[in-house]
C-alpha cells in the first residue's frame, strides 16, 4: 500500500501517502483494536484534542436532522447519539463492546427523556444490513476516516437513504497538504503527549488517530466522491477551528 517503501515514516512523508479510498484487511483489524481500547479515555481524549469544539460540532450536527427514522454509523461508545432527542435512532458499529457501551448509555439517557429505546446493529458501512429506503437521514461521526473502502461505505448509505434525504459526515479537516502537516504535528505532539499520560502508556492507542488521518484524504476528495456515487446538492464546511469538516449532501 506504502507507495514509499521504506523510506522513514516522518511527519512529512506521511502526509504525502494517501490513501483516500480506504485501508488494507490488515490495517483494518488492528485499527478495531485500537478503537476497542480506546472506549475507557474516548471523550475525555477528543475533548482535549478538539479544545472542547467536539461538543459543539456534535450540537451542530443535532441540530441539522431531520424527524424520523436516523442512523449514525459508526456510533461508538455513543458520545454524539446519547443526546439525539425524540427521533427513532438506530446505531451501527462493527465492534460489539462499543455496541454495548453505546447502549447502556444512550438507552439510559433516552429512558429518562422518556424517547423510545434506540436500536444497535453490528455491522460495517460497507455492508449496511438495511434495506433500501429505510431512513431519513445518516450520520458519521469521525468514523468515516476509517472505513476501509469509502467509496462502498458511501454507495450503500445512498441505498439506504429515502429519496430527498441527507448524509451528514464530520471528521478531521485536510484542506491541502500543509494543513495535513499541521493536523499529523498536533495529532502527534499535543494529543499523543496528553495520551500517553492518561493511558499511562508510550504505546497508546491513540496513534492510530494520526495515521488515520495521514491517510485520509482532503475535503474535496470526498466532496467529489460523495458526487461520483450519486448524491446531489454535496456542500462542505471547514468548521472553526479550522479542525473538522461537515460534508452533507442529499439522495436524489
Ligand atoms: C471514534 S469512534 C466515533 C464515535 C462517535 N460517532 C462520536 O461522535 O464520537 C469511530 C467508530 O467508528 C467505527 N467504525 C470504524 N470503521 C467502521 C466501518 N467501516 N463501518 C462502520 N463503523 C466503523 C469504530 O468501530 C468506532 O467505534
Amino acid at each position: 500500500m506504502n507507495p514509499l517503501g521504506n523510506l522513514p515514516n516522518t511527519a512529512f512523508f506521511v502526509t504525502t501517502i494517501m490513501d483516500a479510498q480506504g485501508m488494507g484487511a490488515d490495517d483494518w483489524d488492528e485499527l478495531q483494536r485500537n478503537l476497542l481500547a480506546t472506549i475507557p479515555v474516548y471523550d475525555r481524549i477528543n475533548r482535549f484534542a478538539t479544545l472542547g469544539q467536539v461538543t459543539r460540532w456534535r450540537r451542530m450536527v443535532r441540530d441539522m436532522l431531520p424527524d424520523g427514522k436516523i442512523l449514525e454509523v459508526g456510533c461508538g461508545p455513543g458520545s454524539f447519539a446519547e443526546d439525539v432527542i425524540g427521533r427513532n435512532l438506530v446505531c451501527l458499529d462493527p465492534i460489539p463492546e462499543m455496541l454495548a457501551a453505546a447502549e447502556e448509555r444512550v438507552n439510559s439517557a433516552r429512558r429518562s427523556r422518556g424517547d423510545d429505546p434506540a436500536i444497535f446493529v453490528e455491522g460495517t458501512a460497507e455492508e449496511l444490513p438495511f434495506d433500501d429506503d429505510s431512513f431519513d437521514a445518516l450520520c458519521s461521526l469521525f468514523s468515516f476516516r476509517d472505513w476501509y473502502d469509502k467509496k462502498a461505505g458511501l454507495s450503500e448509505s445512498l441505498r439506504v437513504l429515502r429519496p430527498g434525504s441527507s448524509i451528514i459526515i464530520v471528521d478531521p479537516a485536510k484542506m491541502n497538504r500543509a494543513h495535513g502537516f499541521l493536523g499529523i504535528l498536533w495529532m502527534r505532539v499535543w494529543v499523543g503527549a496528553y495520551a500517553r499520560v492518561v493511558c499511562g502508556q508510550r504505546d497508546h492507542p491513540w496513534k492510530w488517530l494520526t495515521k488515520t488521518y495521514s491517510e485520509f484524504g482532503t475535503t474535496r476528495d470526498y466532496v467529489s466522491m460523495l458526487r461520483e456515487v450519486g448524491f446531489v446538492d454535496v456542500k462542505a464546511r471547514v468548521i472553526f477551528p479550522g479542525m473538522a469538516t461537515i460534508w452533507s449532501a442529499r439522495a436524489p
